[in-house]
């Protein structure tokens, strides 16, 4: 874990992140729209608009408690405390990210809604039977016990609850154009394949509400979701209307067009594919 650390390491993130802002004309003293922030805080591929697709998919209302696993910034977790309102517990390996959703939680007025823990998403402090959405987008590929994964999220899940998440998964042949937006070397890029993942949800108490590999659709997405990303790095994604410069995930993303640039290559090649799922605890 103390690679996957340091990949993700961003020192002075929320020095960082009020320069980026005011760059963008916006002005943190007063009360930003999660919206606004969307191409800095969802750190995932497809960006913003495949969090909405995922909300859609699954359900989410907002008498919904939802557990966001490796949130990040926590973008998707204040798009879903918006709206449709949700009460949101986040938890997230890097102290300096953790840092930083607490930063954009209080300058959008969220931080009574949503909650940041610093821990592991192989051990989370949250009882049995504790939320009806667990939402996880681009982690798994950094946790090689998906065993232990799947287990701890389906014990904190109430019974009945989704599991809704998108993930890189495996391909044809083995990956190998580094550095990734997830990991800075192999040691860290621990994929399975679609067909693993479903099994392995299956045998961790889970059912499959709905699973689907979308590479082609996010390589080649429909003219109405063209602004959909391949690889994490698009500020176009943001619906922002104020911004006189876009806001980009290279404000604590380091070396963020190689790795996108990689991502890209590597989903055009097979080396990986990029599913979505919407998983069932039973
Ligand atoms: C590509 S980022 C995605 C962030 C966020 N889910 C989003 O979509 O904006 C992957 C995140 O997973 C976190 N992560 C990796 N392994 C983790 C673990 N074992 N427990 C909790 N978080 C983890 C990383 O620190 C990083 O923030």
């Amino acid at each position: 874990m103390a690679s996957i650390d340091a990949h993700y390491s961003a020192q002075d993130i929320e020095a960082r992140i009020l320069d980026a802002l005011r760059e963008a004309g916006l002005n943190p003293d007063q009360r930003l729209l999660p919206e606004e922030l969307a191409a800095l805080d969802h750190f995932h591929t497809g960006g913003y608009p495949a969090s909405l697709i995922l909300q859609d998919l699954a359900n989410i209302q907002g008498s919904d408690r939802v557990l966001d696993i490796g949130a990040g910034l926590a973008g998707p977790a204040r798009m879903l405390a918006a709206s449709p309102g949700c009460r949101v517990d986040c938890i997230e390996l890097t102290a300096d990210y953790c840092a930083g959703a607490e930063l954009l939680n209080k300058l959008t007025g969220l931080e009574n809604l949503i909650d940041v823990h610093e821990g592991s998403a192989l051990d989370m402090p949250y009882s049995d039977n504790s939320f009806e959405v667990a939402w996880m987008q681009n982690v798994g590929m950094n946790i090689e016990d998906k065993q232990g994964l799947y287990t701890e999220v389906c014990r904190v899940l109430k019974p009945g609850g989704r599991f809704a998440f998108q993930e890189m998964t495996a391909g044809e042949t083995d990956t190998s154009y580094f550095p990734l937006p997830w990991a800075t070397d192999p040691a860290d890029n621990l994929l399975v394949s679609a067909d693993e993942m479903h099994s392995l949800l299956d045998e961790c108490g889970f059912v499959a509400e709905y699973y689907e590999d979308v590479s082609d659709t996010q390589l080649n997405p429909p003219t109405s979701t063209a602004t959909e990303s391949t690889a994490q790095s698009s500020s176009q994604n943001s619906p922002q209307k104020k911004a006189q410069a876009p806001l980009s995930l290279s404000t604590y993303v380091d070396d963020l067009a190689l790795k996108a640039e990689n991502a890209t290559r590597s989903l055009q090649e097979g080396q990986v594919r990029f599913v979505r799922g919407v998983f069932r605890a039973k």
